[in-house]
C-alpha cells in the first residue's frame, strides 16, 4: 500500500505546490478564513468527499466514506489561519494582503490535509471506515478547535491525527513525540488595591507597587519551593501598570501574565495556589486584591498506540534516519488538545527546514519552508491512516 500511496502523492505533487502557494498568497486572519475555507471546500468536493462548510464558524469538514466494514471514524485535523505579520520574504507567491502572513505554516497544514484526502480517495482499495478531515479556523487565538467541537466536528470520532510544521527539523524528516507534546496555557490577571499617599510618608499609605513586587517575587520563588520540580511550571507576568507620579504612592496595580504547565495535577491546582499567595501577602499589608484566572487550552498528550502508528508509518516511508524522536515537550500551546478531550490522538512535527540556508522561526516575517515537506506530510499521514485501519487498538 505504501508504494501506491507514494505513487499517487508523486502524481499530485505539482498540484499541491500550486494549492499551497495559492493559500500562502491569500492569507486570512483567525475567524475570517472565508476565502480559504471556500477554496478548500472546492478542492475537497472535487475529490468526491462530502463537504460541510461553516462548521465552527469558518471551518470546513470533508468526509471520505469507506466500505462500511469498520464503524470507526478517523479524523485528520489541519488549521487554516494566518497571523497579523507583514511578510518580508521575497517569494513570488508572498502574501498579497498587507500585514497578514502565513508565518506559522498553516498554509502547509491545509495543503497536507487536502493532499492526504486526495491520496486516500484515490486508493485502488477503499478504506474500511470513514476518514473525516477537519480544516480548523482560528488556531492562533486558540478558539477554533472549541468552535469545531461545539459544532459536532468530533461526533463519533474514534481517533485523531494532527500535524505542525517545525523549521528546526529538516524537510523530508518528521518529529515524533511520545506523551506530552505541548503545555496547558492559562491567562492570569491580578489587581492589587492599596491606598494612595505621600511618597515621604509610607506608613500612612498602602503601597500597591511594593505589594505587587512582593507578589511577583513570592510567586516566582514559590515555584521552586512548593511545586514538584519534575512537573514544569512557568509563570510570566508580561504586563504591569500602576502609579501616577514619582512622589505619590500608588493605590492600584494591575498585572497580567501567562501560566504554562505540563502536568494535569499541577494545572488543576494553579488558580488556588496563586490566589493563596496573593491573598496572604495582601492581607499582611492591608491591601485588597482581585485574581482572575482564565483557563486556556489544555496540554497535548499524545496517545501511545497512535504515536506508535505514526512512528511506524514514517519509519516505513522514510527510513529511521529521517525520524527524530523528540525528547522534550514544548511549553508552547496548541488547541489540538481540545479535540483530545473527545478522542485519543497524536500530533507530529513535520520538518520544513531548508538544508542550505538559515531557517527563521515560526511567526517570523521571513519564515519560509522547503516545499519538499508537503509530500513528506501527505505520505506520512496517508500511511498512518492506512495503518490505523489495519489495527484495532482504538
Ligand atoms: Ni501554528
Amino acid at each position: 500500500m505504501l508504494s501506491e500511496i507514494k505513487d499517487i502523492a508523486a502524481k499530485i505533487a505539482p498540484r499541491l505546490i500550486e494549492i499551497r502557494r495559492h493559500i500562502h498568497a491569500h492569507p486570512e486572519l483567525s475567524g475570517e478564513e472565508y476565502q480559504t475555507a471556500a477554496y478548500i471546500a472546492g478542492v475537497l468536493s472535487s475529490c468526491g468527499l462530502s463537504v460541510k462548510e461553516a462548521v465552527g464558524k469558518t471551518g470546513v469538514v470533508g468526509e471520505l466514506s469507506g466500505t462500511g466494514s469498520d464503524e470507526r471514524i478517523l479524523a485528520i485535523r489541519t488549521d487554516m489561519d494566518a497571523l497579523p505579520i507583514q511578510e518580508r520574504t521575497k517569494l513570488d507567491f508572498a502574501s498579497c494582503k498587507p500585514g497578514i502572513m502565513h508565518a506559522c505554516g498553516h498554509d502547509v497544514h491545509s495543503t497536507v490535509g487536502l493532499g492526504t484526502a486526495m491520496v486516500l480517495s484515490q486508493l485502488s482499495e477503499p478504506l474500511p471506515g470513514k476518514t473525516r478531515f477537519l480544516f480548523q479556523p482560528a488556531e492562533e487565538i486558540a478558539m477554533g478547535a472549541t468552535w469545531m467541537v461545539q459544532d459536532g466536528a468530533m461526533r463519533d470520532v474514534s481517533a485523531i491525527f494532527g500535524v505542525h510544521v517545525f523549521p528546526s527539523i529538516p524537510a523530508r524528516s518528521v518529529g515524533i513525540r511520545y506523551g506530552t507534546l505541548t503545555a496547558a496555557a492559562d491567562e492570569l490577571e491580578i489587581v492589587i488595591q492599596g491606598e494612595s499617599g505621600h511618597g515621604a510618608r509610607p506608613h500612612q499609605a498602602i503601597d500597591a507597587i511594593w505589594i505587587a513586587s512582593q507578589v511577583i517575587t513570592t510567586l516566582q520563588q514559590s515555584i521552586g519551593r512548593t511545586q514538584n520540580p519534575l512537573r514544569p511550571l512557568v509563570l510570566t507576568i508580561g504586563e504591569i501598570n500602576g502609579g501616577r507620579a514619582p512622589n505619590v504612592i500608588a493605590d492600584r496595580v494591575r498585572m497580567a501574565g501567562t501560566v504554562r504547565s505540563l502536568h494535569p495535577e499541577t494545572h488543576a491546582d494553579l488558580p488556588q495556589w496563586i490566589e493563596n499567595i496573593v491573598a496572604n501577602i495582601c492581607q499582611t499589608y492591608g491591601a485588597k486584591y482581585e485574581v482572575k484566572y482564565r483557563r486556556g487550552v489544555p496540554s497535548v498528550n499524545n496517545n501511545l498506540g497512535l504515536t506508535q502508528i505514526l512512528e511506524e508509518a514514517s519509519r516505513e516511508a522514510w527510513g529511521s534516519e529521517k525520524i527524530e524522536i523528540i525528547s522534550e515537550p514544548s511549553l508552547g500551546a496548541e488547541d489540538f488538545s481540545v479535540y483530545l478531550e473527545k478522542a485519543p490522538g497524536c500530533m507530529f512535527r513535520l520538518g520544513v527546514g531548508h538544508a542550505d540556508r538559515v531557517n527563521r522561526p515560526l511567526h517570523h516575517p521571513q519564515f519560509e519552508i522547503d516545499e519538499a515537506a508537503i509530500i513528506t506530510g501527505v505520505v506520512t499521514l496517508a500511511n498512518a491512516s492506512y495503518k490505523y485501519w489495519q489495527q484495532s487498538i482504538l
